[in-house]
């Protein structure tokens, strides 16, 4: 390296990454680093793959917990798809949408619409406001009719759109001569549950199959991240530390986001805390703030009713004896801690639909238990990750601060003198 001395402020050398890029949340594989998903990307291809001779593609649903390569495999698919179909002579173009940003019908059209334009030499103006998603369309489908014979459209979290109408427009267009353009639908959720209200959204002009992605295993998330280990500076991983993250990871659901996730941020305590290798105690460190960081992300949406029941249920689970808890009994603890951030608590029904969407969420799992016919049945909720990264996530919430933390919740079952915080209703 030229020995050019610069601002000494700045490193001119990462001692720890040397292609971090391979680390990052959006970062798409080439093809040689995907690791165990020949048959989803096989299936995939043969819903859409029709497009690529001229012929109309199914629609697709792909459903599968996080980090199961969802993402990855459409786009990959429909990346290829276009190349296959470009060697036909077939004008193929591939639009991603993710609909936890697009979350309404106008935003994803208006996406659509902007990305279609993108791609091609389309004149006219598409307002980026005040403008209803009639006529996002209209562009859509003279985007179509001008420069291409098929699309492929990726829904992704599709179950974040507060409408199905969407699907319905893309799937009927042809037939409502909107476009001669082949449309195939790759809609993509992360909740199973979401199939169930599927159906009801929708008429059955979305015809469409399902598949289902399924974790991977101790030994898949290995080779993900071997695959890219050259994010690394060479000799900077200990031994062990893949294994140790691939357990991690595939003991909570196989989730290879989380798995790189972990990788990456122990990479970066490491460099933080000035070691010259990623060890395994770096890991284990780095599982946890990503645990903190993905309960966060689940909770972002979270009114802070929500958050203050998720934290009413962690607290009673470190300051008791039980992992369940009844509807009630985090109802009459939410009740306390809403007087300790001044805030009007909602009815007990109200929380009860908190808690449900928070189930929804995976944050949490509800249970009904019968109690005998007389006694009627009542839910049990019970958390699905350590409360300790709960009372974390929910803290982080700025208007939360005041709450206990973690270290002073454990301290409530001995004595509770001398304490700064008010932790009366947690005894
Ligand atoms: N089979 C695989 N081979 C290599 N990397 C993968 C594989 N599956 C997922 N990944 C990586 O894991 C992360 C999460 O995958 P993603 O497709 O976003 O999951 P999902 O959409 O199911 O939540 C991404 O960084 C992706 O590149
Ligand atoms: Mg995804």
């Amino acid at each position: 390296m030229a020995e050019q001395a610069g601002d000494p402020l700045f490193q001119s050398h990462d001692p720890i990454f040397d292609r971090k890029e391979l680390l990052h949340v959006g970062h798409v594989p080439d093809e040689d680093r995907i690791v165990g998903r020949d048959d989803e990307i096989q299936s995939v291809a043969a819903e859409v793959g029709a497009i690529t001779r001229g012929d109309p593609p199914n629609n697709v649903m792909i459903y599968g917990k996080t980090g199961t390569g969802k993402s990855l495999i459409s786009r990959h698919v429909a990346t290829r798809a276009q190349t296959a179909a470009r060697d036909n002579e077939i004008d193929c173009g591939v639009l991603y949408v993710d609909c936890s940003e697009a979350n309404t019908e106008t935003r994803a059209t208006r996406q659509l619409a902007l990305s279609l334009k993108d791609q091609t030499g389309y004149q006219e103006n598409i307002p980026l406001r005040g403008v209803g998603t009639m006529e996002y369309y209209q562009h859509i489908w003279g985007i179509l009719e001008d420069f291409f014979d098929a699309i492929i459209v990726i829904l992704d979290e599709i179950d974040k759109l507060d409408n199905s109408n969407i699907l319905m427009q893309l799937s009927r267009a042809r037939e409502a001569q909107k476009t001669d353009a082949y449309i195939g639908v790759i809609g993509i959720s992360n909740k199973v549950k979401y199939r169930e209200t599927l159906d009801e959204r929708i008429d059955s002009s979305f015809g469409h199959r399902e598949l289902f992605f399924h974790p991977y295993d101790a030994s898949q998330l290995r080779e993900i991240m071997r695959n890219r280990e050259d994010a690394f500076q060479p000799e900077v991983l200990e031994g062990g530390t893949i294994e140790l993250c691939a357990a991690l990871a595939a003991k909570k659901h196989g989730d290879a986001r989380k798995a790189i996730e972990i990788l990456k941020e122990a990479g970066e305590l490491a460099r933080r805390t000035g070691s010259e290798t990623v060890s395994e105690s770096h890991i284990q460190q780095a599982q946890e703030v990503a645990e903190i960081n993905r309960i966060e992300e689940l909770t972002s949406g979270a009114t802070v009713h929500a958050k203050l029941a998720l934290y009413a249920l962690a607290s009673r689970i470190i300051t008791g004896d039980r992992e369940t808890h009844k509807t009630r009994e985090i109802y009459e603890r939410y009740v306390g801690i809403c007087n300790m951030v001044t805030t009007d608590p909602i009815t007990e029904n109200g929380l009860y639909r908190q808690l449900k969407e928070q189930a929804f969420l995976g944050v949490i799992e509800s249970e009904k238990t019968g109690g005998g016919r007389s006694q009627g049945s009542y839910l049990l909720h019970r958390l699905v990750t350590d409360p300790k990264h709960i009372i974390k996530a929910v803290r982080r919430d700025d208007s939360l601060k005041e709450l206990p933390t973690y270290d002073q919740l454990t301290e409530t079952g001995s004595a509770t003198n001398n304490r700064d915080v008010d932790l009366s209703s947690f005894s």
